[in-house]
């Protein structure tokens, strides 16, 4: 094996949930993902695809129908918040989730040795996609401030110098709930014009946002881009849908660069699977019910989570403008992956370790509030004041 793959770090949320094997009583909130299951007309959509023969090969770049529908969606969210041109069927890949989509970004743009900056903390997996393609990756992290993150723009655009290959931006971000303004979202966009640098954008939690605003999603790199900008967004049916063990998402990317992409899956997965696309087809056309009941419940979910956590006088944490994590610090214990373990043992609780995502957030907790009874949220919180106060 490579020695690269061989140095690849293990998961540490992995390793915080292997020290729960055996133990159904931990109340566990260290996945990114709920526990309610997919809507049965998305479901019943994939039933009736299989039923038809629909089990074979398809396009590369995904049914015309879905990439239509997507482009149509990606159209309705962000022309409300300013853009000027409709996002196009051909600027779309449908790909096999969204880190899928985000594999396939940093083998079309990550030469071996090339400088890759990425805003961290973040979801492990941007940074490891980077490192295993090679790159020459420095981090700009944000910083918390009672409890809320945020990026010093002047530094992250000191950061993208003229070599700089890829800029990989999460928001809203998973772990700390932080989101970008447009006003930075301009700024960084401008930069990196200049700079001739591409620009990756995860925006998988675009819908699951908070804040009222004029599209009901959070501010998109695609709001203040041109077509033919260098930008790729990343977008997946996981999280707004219910649909995380689909393996379904999109790339939006420049009209020009559609082709070769598709051409890149063929050498990846070749294609999603038929009856999955025939799923997305169905939850586009149900986007309306199915995205602002599951916004409007996660909603609750955050409110239960962090007005219970925020009463904890030894708890910071901040309520996030979008995502489904509450990002908190418990005093007097900054080591995350051995507090989590202890919440494991000790409290039946299950957190990730803000140590997975970035080193500057290994003093943090994450917590996935993603969860159908939100009395669970309660008992979780009971759990870590019990556990804080024997101490
Ligand atoms: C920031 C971020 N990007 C991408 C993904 C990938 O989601 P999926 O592959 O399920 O579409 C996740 C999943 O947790 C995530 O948190």
């Amino acid at each position: 094996m490579r020695p690269l793959i061989q140095s690849l770090p293990g998961s540490k949320i992995r390793e915080v949930a292997n020290a729960a094997l055996g133990r159904p009583d931990v109340l566990a909130f260290w996945f990114g993902e709920g526990d309610e299951t997919t809507p049965a007309v998305i479901t019943e959509a994939a039933i009736e695809s299989m039923r038809r023969g629909e089990t074979f090969y398809t396009h590369n770049l995904g049914l015309p129908e879905l990439r239509e529908a997507i482009a149509v969606e990606m159209t309705r969210r962000h022309a409300p918040a300013g853009r000027s041109h409709p996002i196009t069927a051909g600027q779309i890949a449908v790909t096999s989730g969204g880190v899928n989509g985000l594999m396939l970004a940093a083998q079309a743009l990550i030469d071996p040795g090339a400088r890759v900056v990425a805003v961290t903390p973040v979801w492990p997996n941007l940074t490891a996609q980077a490192l295993i393609m090679g790159a020459d990756l420095h981090c700009v992290s944000l910083a918390p401030r009672i409890g809320e993150w945020s990026l010093d723009v002047a530094r992250l655009l000191d950061a993208i110098t003229a070599d700089t290959r890829v800029l990989i931006v999460n928001a809203p971000n998973n772990p700390t709930g932080w989101t970008l303004t447009r006003t930075e979202q301009a700024a960084i966009l401008d930069r990196c014009r200049q700079t001739g640098t591409w620009i990756v954008a995860d925006e998988v939690y675009e819908s699951l946002y908070y804040e009222p605003t004029a599209g009901g999603c959070a501010p998109s790199f695609l709001d203040v881009a041109q077509p033919e900008d260098r930008l790729v967004v990343v977008q997946s049916f996981s999280k707004s849908f219910l649909m995380t063990g689909w393996r379904l998402g999109w790339l939006v990317l420049p009209p020009s660069m559609t082709a070769q992409m598709g051409n890149l899956i063929e050498f990846n997965t070749s294609c999603a699977s038929v009856f999955t696309q025939r799923a997305g087809i169905a939850a586009l056309a149900h986007v309306d019910e199915v995205t602002p009941r599951v916004v409007s419940h996660l909603r609750l979910c955050r409110d239960t989570l962090i007005d219970a956590l925020a009463a904890h006088p030894r708890v910071q944490v901040a309520r996030p403008r979008g995502g489904m994590y509450g990002f908190l610090k418990v005093e007097g214990h900054d080591d995350s992956l051995a507090t989590a373990k202890r919440l494991v043992a000790e409290a039946g609780l299950g957190l990730a370790p803000g140590e997975a995502f970035a080193p500057e957030s290994s003093q943090w907790l994450r917590w996935c509030f993603a969860s159908r009874d939100t009395r669970r949220l309660s008992d979780g919180v009971e759990r870590l004041s019990r556990w804080l106060s024997s101490q």
